[in-house]
């Protein structure tokens, strides 16, 4: 942990002081703050304590979130809501809290948990995938509103995209092709988020290659969603020019929660005619 002073923040108690004490036994300085971040009030309330106890915050990671998995018309507005407000609204609340500072001191980092959610659309997940949407949106205007500002300003921004990993937030997940597309373990996601923000980075997945794979299928194809039954990887991906393809390749249709999402990174190649 480079000598950094740890501060754990969760809505579940019991867990987060599991968290810290493990890091205390391993000879870390962590420190455990109850705090629903969702609750602008709370957010302020556990930063002051934070500036007052550990001093002021330099790195800050939003990973708090939820992801109720079922069709759209299944929600109800209180779960939406809740999505949102952990999901993206805690993300400003944090800003708020202690982004000041990082101005001031002219020193900082923001590591943002956005999702590969937040690049394609994904059945069963409509107001996920919108949150993952939203924190990606919020963290690069955030990014570049500070860097029109100020070029010498030394506060950065990381957004994380990963895939599965096995936290069990996604409950039951299952993969076609686990060799090819496998879910990550959780202290592999770890390591890869503390590589991406000690290189800077603005945006990654996990694992690596597939933000780049997302990039070239949407700038290579062009996209219709009518051309094929079910979803698809982003969309259905026709090729934009040349010839045409009459071949459905499923890379790897995931499940969530016992329900196909028939959709996460299959790239179905439909004919144009
Ligand atoms: N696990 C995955 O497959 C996956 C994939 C893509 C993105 N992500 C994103 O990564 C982040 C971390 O996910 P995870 O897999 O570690 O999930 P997790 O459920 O294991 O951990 C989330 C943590 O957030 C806490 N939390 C929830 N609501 C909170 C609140 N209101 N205030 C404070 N703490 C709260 C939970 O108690 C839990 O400790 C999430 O934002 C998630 O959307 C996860």
């Amino acid at each position: 942990m480079l000598g950094s002073t740890v501060v754990c923040w969760d809505i579940n108690e019991d867990n987060n002081k599991k968290t810290v004490d493990e890091l205390g036994h391993l000879g870390y300085k962590a420190h455990a703050y109850n705090c629903d971040v969702s609750s602008r009030e709370q957010v302020f309330k556990i930063a002051r304590e934070v500036k007052e106890k550990v001093g002021d915050v330099t790195v800050v990671v939003n990973n708090a979130g939820i992801m109720p998995c079922h069709p759209f018309m299944a929600h109800n507005s209180q779960e939406i809501q809740r999505i949102f407000d952990i999901n993206v609204m805690a993300h400003f609340w944090m800003l708020e809290a202690f982004l000041p500072s990082m101005i001031n001191k002219n020193h900082g980092h923001i590591v943002a948990l956005s999702s590969m959610a937040g690049l394609m659309g994904i059945a069963n997940l409509v107001p996920y995938c919108a949150s993952k949407y939203a924190v990606r949106g919020l963290m690069e205007a955030m990014a570049e509103e500070l860097r029109e500002g100020n070029h010498q300003l030394d506060v950065k921004f990381t957004t994380i995209c990963p895939f599965i990993v096995d936290t069990g937030l996604c409950k039951k997940p299952r993969t076609r092709f686990p060799s090819l597309l496998g879910f990550v373990p959780a202290k592999k996601a770890a390591s890869e988020i503390i590589k991406a923000m000690r290189t800077n980075q603005d945006e990654v997945s996990i694992p690596n290659g597939l933000l780049l794979l997302n990039h070239l299928l949407s700038s290579s194809f062009a996209t219709d969603r009518t051309s094929a039954s079910g979803s698809s990887f982003a969309t259905d991906l026709i090729p934009a020019s040349g010839p045409s393809f009459a071949t459905d390749l499923r890379l790897s249709p995931i499940g969530i929660n016992g329900r196909n999402t028939s959709c996460n990174l299959v790239i179905r190649f439909a004919s144009k005619a």
